[in-house]
């Protein structure tokens, strides 16, 4: 299984090819259609930003595309894999090789330091824990962090610096497909800038493709192309922030 789950076709050209996904939230009255049919494809090589108002759907997209919620309907490829077509374990392992991923509220593991908790992906794909806390270091100077903060417990840390540690994480073991839900929401526009400087040169390359969803205009820049969400559906992807037609609703 290894094979297919950790060597994703090399040559896909497509990191993440959705069709008429749905996802429903609830049953009954109290059902809510966070996606109604999305269609959208993530090339290989990419940085593709996805804005839209609150609530049209995007941390639902994004969940499923990085395999924590299942779909309903309709079709998802990630490289040319397929969740549905996966065991539990399989899903597992797939995503702890190919997918980083960057939560809107962190999810940092309170009782871990900042080192500890971005060396966890190395040590779930079996790096021993002194030399994955020790490439989780390196990582964690190139996000502006000392010895000090590195030895910090998550509640010792600020909302920027926490949110610096989760995008250390999502980039420590050089995963295929990085997907961040707000990224830069909790920095100042300097620091903001810095950490879209960083994910675009460490998570952008050959075979490689990061999704980031953002409300943020002041990091439009770095994006290769930009996807609008509306009620459950993507309706325009534009190659920039320019080409963007008004949406029904404002993004924020
Ligand atoms: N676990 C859940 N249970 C029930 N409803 C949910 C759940 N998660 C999301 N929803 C609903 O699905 C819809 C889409 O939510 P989602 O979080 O994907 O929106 P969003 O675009 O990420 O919004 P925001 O910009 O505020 O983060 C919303 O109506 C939300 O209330
Ligand atoms: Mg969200």
């Amino acid at each position: 299984m290894s094979a297919t789950i950790n060597g994703t076709t090399q040559e896909a050209r497509v990191a993440v090819n959705c069709k008429e996904l749905t996802k429903t939230f609830g049953t009954g009255n109290a059902a809510v259609k966070a996606l109604r049919g999305v269609n959208l494809e993530v090339r290989s090589g990419e940085l593709l930003m996805l804005v839209g108002p609150s609530g049209c759907g995007k941390t639902t997209l994004i969940s499923v595309i990085a395999g924590v919620l299942r779909r309903d309907e309709g079709d998802c490829k990630i490289f040319d894999q397929d969740y549905n077509r996966m065991s539990e374990d399989d899903t597992t392992e797939f995503r702890g090789v190919n997918i980083g991923f960057v939560f809107q509220a962190f999810n940092l593991i309170p009782s871990l330091t900042t080192a500890e908790n971005v060396g966890t992906p190395l040590i779930i794909n079996g790096m021993k824990p002194r030399a994955a806390v020790s490439k989780a270091r390196e990582i964690l100077v190139q996000v502006g962090f000392d010895e000090r903060m590195m030895s910090s417990l998550p509640t010792d840390l600020s909302g920027g610096q926490q949110q610096r540690v989760a995008i250390a994480r999502a980039l420590v073991h050089q995963p295929r497909l990085i997907v961040c839900d707000e990224p830069t929401s909790a920095l100042d526009g300097e620091t903001g800038h810095k950490i879209m400087e960083l994910l675009h040169t460490l998570g952008r390359g050959e075979g490689r493709a990061l999704v980031v969803v953002t409300h943020d205009s002041r990091i439009y820049e770095f994006a290769d192309r930009i996807a609008a969400m509306e009620d459950g559906r993507i309706t325009q992807v534009v190659d920039s922030a320019s080409q963007l037609k008004p949406m029904q609703k404002k993004t924020d």
